[in-house]
């Protein structure tokens, strides 16, 4: 049962999608384990330059970064990254990370060349050696990410792209224009714009034309939670995806907001309603494969999720857990340790992403998702993925994210309330990894995200008391060892 005919094509798709958990808890490693497994491994394409220029500062263990850089098709731009953040054996401890510029609506050369290097770095080690499938995770909120993103991981030979939090309707156009290396113009949502704006990438200006024959074009599955917004998405060839994955919002992460006005209890949690649940009767229609995803982690929701016509489902929590995943040793081990002991909370915070949209966040202390921890932190915005633009006069924009500081946040124009309870996801999340910024010698503190549904990790848990790795959750989920096993290497510490 490990794969399943498509309804609309005679071609195998996977039944189990290992969901793309950003940044960088489904690095390349653990992608590569669940793709050498025959499913679907798919890397997190969010903030993978900061990612790849810090292994490099971290001395690229294992030399990973450095071999995939060496498969890139202009090596010129790879060794201008290399010159910038190798350090060779690593950079002191208590050293601060150097940046990487700030996305931008028209980025410097080497910012645009370093997403694109990075995403194809991240592909191509998830497919190293093998022929399994592998795909990147975007998000339609970090806009300015996408071109260059899609771009590096097609050249890499991306086998799927799949992009919610947002209305990822311009990604099929895209997915096709930059298949042939043309340019790739994207419009950007800008906060009180009062003319269009987009965003442009010319693959000509980091790999010449002509150097490459046309690029595969990868299926791409658009992350929905309603049946309205499969409608919108079908109603026109370009704008139709590949497939669907429907996930609910007992999936970690971000989560769509509830629809119509948003209520949030006293805990902060918004309040969900039976309009939020997706029909999916009605998704089926489209005769697209579809994917479920959010508390469908064991064997019983995968034979219920088929039953419903779904080809299989979208799994996060279990493999975030699991050894293969990028979260550090140590923050796997603080969850594993408070799921054993029964205390493992996950809460639906409202406020906390600067994008408006609720979060998963584990509440532990020594975390940015416990009070004592956040309220320690000073404001500071660097990494601003989660930025937005707004017009500043007609045609220059400028950035701002609600969990900058408030005084700087309102100066650009934005609203004091829309401050309240923002928490600084990029920071947070490149602690989990492993991969904190240090600042005047004291590093961030992790944030820590996982689903609301944690039957599955217990059941794992019981049955692997000292932990689990991504084969082992694809063991249990599919009722019997994956298919197609090749020999595992154990990866998970090189990759950081
Ligand atoms: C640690 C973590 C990070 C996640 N980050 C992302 C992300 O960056 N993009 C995304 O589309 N989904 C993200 N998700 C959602 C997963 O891809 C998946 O759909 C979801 O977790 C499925 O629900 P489950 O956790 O109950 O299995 C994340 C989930 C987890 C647990």
């Amino acid at each position: 049962m490990a794969q399943t005919p498509s309804p609309a094509t005679d071609e195998k798709l996977p039944t189990v999608i290992q969901g793309g958990m950003g940044a960088a808890v489904s690095n390349w490693v653990l992608a590569k384990q669940v793709s050498q497994a025959g499913q679907l491994g798919v890397v997190s394409g969010v903030a993978l330059d900061t990612v790849v220029a810090r292994r490099l500062q971290d001395g690229d263990p294992g030399g990973h970064i450095r071999r995939a850089f060496a498969a890139f098709p202009v090596q010129e731009v790879a060794e201008r990254a290399l010159e910038k953040f190798f350090r060779p054996g690593g950079r002191e401890r208590d050293q601060a990370y150097v940046p990487v510029p700030n996305l931008t609506i028209s980025p410097v050369a080497r910012s645009r060349e370093l997403q694109i290097l990075s995403a194809f770095a991240e592909v191509w080690l998830a497919k190293e050696g093998h022929d399994g499938v592998v795909g990147i995770n975007m998000l339609e909120k970090i806009q300015l990410a996408i071109v260059p993103g899609l771009y590096g991981a097609m050249l890499a030979g991306v086998d799927y792209v799949l992009v919610g939090a947002g209305i990822p309707s311009k990604i099929p156009r895209l997915l096709d224009q930059l298949a042939r290396h043309e340019q790739s113009d994207m419009e950007i949502h800008v906060d009180g714009a009062t003319q269009t704006y987009a965003t442009s990438l010319d693959p000509d200006l980091v790999v010449p034309r002509g150097t490459l024959p046309p690029l595969k074009r990868p299926k791409m599955l658009a992350i929905i939670s309603s049946h309205p917004l499969a409608a919108y998405l079908t109603k026109e060839t370009i704008t139709t995806p590949d497939g669907f994955v429907v996930e609910g919002h007992v999936a970690g992460g971000h989560n769509t907001p509830p629809r119509g006005r948003m209520t949030i209890t006293d805990e902060g949690e918004p309040v969900y309603g039976t309009r939020d649940e997706a029909d999916l009767a009605k998704i089926a229609k489209y005769g697209l494969p579809f994917w479920v995803a959010g508390a469908y982690a064991t064997p019983e929701h995968v034979a219920e999720a088929r039953a419903m016509g779904a080809v299989g489902v979208q799994v996060g929590t279990i493999f975030a857990l699991s050894s293969d995943s990028g979260t550090t040793p140590e923050n796997r081990q603080k969850l594993l340790d408070a799921l054993a002991e029964d205390r493992l909370q996950v809460k639906t915070d409202a406020l906390a992403s600067p994008t408006g949209f609720p979060f998963k966040v584990v509440p532990m202390d020594g975390t940015i998702g416990g009070d004592e921890t956040y309220a320690a932190r000073g404001r500071i915005c660097d990494l601003a993925y989660l930025r937005t633009p707004f017009e500043r006069s007609p045609g220059k924009l400028g950035y701002r994210c609600p969990s900058e500081p408030e005084d700087d946040y309102v100066r650009k124009g934005g609203e004091l309330e829309n401050t309240v309870g923002r928490k600084c996801l990029c920071n947070g999340l490149m602690a989990t990894v492993g991969m904190p910024q240090v600042r005047a010698g004291i590093e961030e503190d992790a944030l820590l995200t996982l689903g609301s549904d944690l039957t599955a990790a217990k059941e794992l848990l019981r049955r692997h008391p000292n932990g689990w790795n991504a084969r082992q959750a694809l063991d249990y989920l599919l009722g019997g060892p994956a298919l197609e096993q090749a020999p595992r290497q154990d990866l998970a510490l090189a990759a950081r």
